[in-house]
């Protein structure tokens, strides 16, 4: 596989809010700054109850890894990662078994210097810095090649990082390169964001965005679906986070917004 174009390495900017520090403030992390924090009380004045929208994401990504494991899956590769706290995939993982491995990736830079050290005790978790638009970098990298067996299947974890790719980056050719790349039996797992129930909320949210190092470029749920292209998508299929296979309480009636949109698919 050949990559078209390396992506520029993203410089620091503490300046303005990013993602990544932006998603630990709503997740009740301590890894963020006084400007992530100001964002958030900021959205949360226009979008009460927006915080929901993070942790629904994370609770998806808990829910996936766990139904992967009890599927077999032993190894993850987990594009634009962020900081792996508050229930991140290898604390999901150990939680179940001492037989896992998880690559994370993240192209910004302090959250990159920040996981290192929470990662220090753990060999069987490592993280890279590189931009998720580079697969071969990624996948062909020494770490992936010290931690993975990539002739075993993988799940790809791409969640909430593909609205961070915009469409002249070509992120459909981006999901399509990632899905070639996994040996048969592997899964990918995506969420994405998404203005098709919600679209005056989708505007307040990609507005507010678009102050930050990440802008939005949330896309129609028919999209989503189709990045997993020939893959299997298993039960319940795509849907709204909180519709898939919630736990039970959990019920799509108690949220306010629905803004995410995502499955697990395997590869035949
Ligand atoms: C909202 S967080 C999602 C964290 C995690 N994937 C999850 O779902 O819980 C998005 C992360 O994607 C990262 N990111 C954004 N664009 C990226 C890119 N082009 N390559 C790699 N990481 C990227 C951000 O730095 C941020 O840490």
């Amino acid at each position: 596989m050949a990559d078209t174009r390396i992506p520029p390495v993203r410089e620091m900017d503490i300046a303005r809010p990013c993602a990544a520090r932006i998603y630990d403030a709503f997740l009740g992390g301590s890894h963020n700054f006084g400007c992530e924090r100001t964002f958030m009380e900021a959205l949360e004045r226009e979008l009460p109850d927006i915080g929901e929208s993070y942790r629904e994401n994370r609770a998806f990504v808990r829910r996936t890894v766990e139904y992967l494991l009890a599927r077999g899956i032993r190894q993850f590769v987990d594009l634009g990662s962020g900081i792996p706290t508050i229930g991140h995939v290898h604390e999901v993982a150990r939680r179940r078994t001492r037989d896992f491995r998880v690559l994370y990736v993240d192209n910004e830079p302090l959250t990159v210097a920040h996981s290192k050290p929470l990662l220090a005790g753990e060999s069987r978790a490592e993280i890279i810095r590189a931009d998720c638009r580079a697969p071969q970098a990624i996948l062909g990298s020494p770490e992936a090649a010290e931690l993975l067996d990539l002739d075993e299947p993988v799940a790809l974890l791409m969640t909430a990082v593909l609205h961070f790719v915009p469409d002249s980056d070509d992120p459909v050719a981006l999901v399509e390169a990632y899905r070639d790349e996994l040996v048969p039996g592997s899964h990918l797992v995506i969420s994405h964001l998404t203005g098709s129930h919600d679209p005056d909320e989708m505007r307040i949210l990609s507005g507010r965005y678009a102050e930050t190092t990440d802008p939005l470029h949330p896309r129609e749920v028919e999209w989503i679906e189709k990045q997993f292209g020939d893959f299997e998508v298993l039960p319940p299929g795509a849907t709204y986070l909180s519709d898939w296979r919630p736990e039970p309480g959990q019920t799509a009636a108690k949220r306010r917004y629905r803004l995410l949109y995502g499955g697990v698919a395997r590869k035949p």
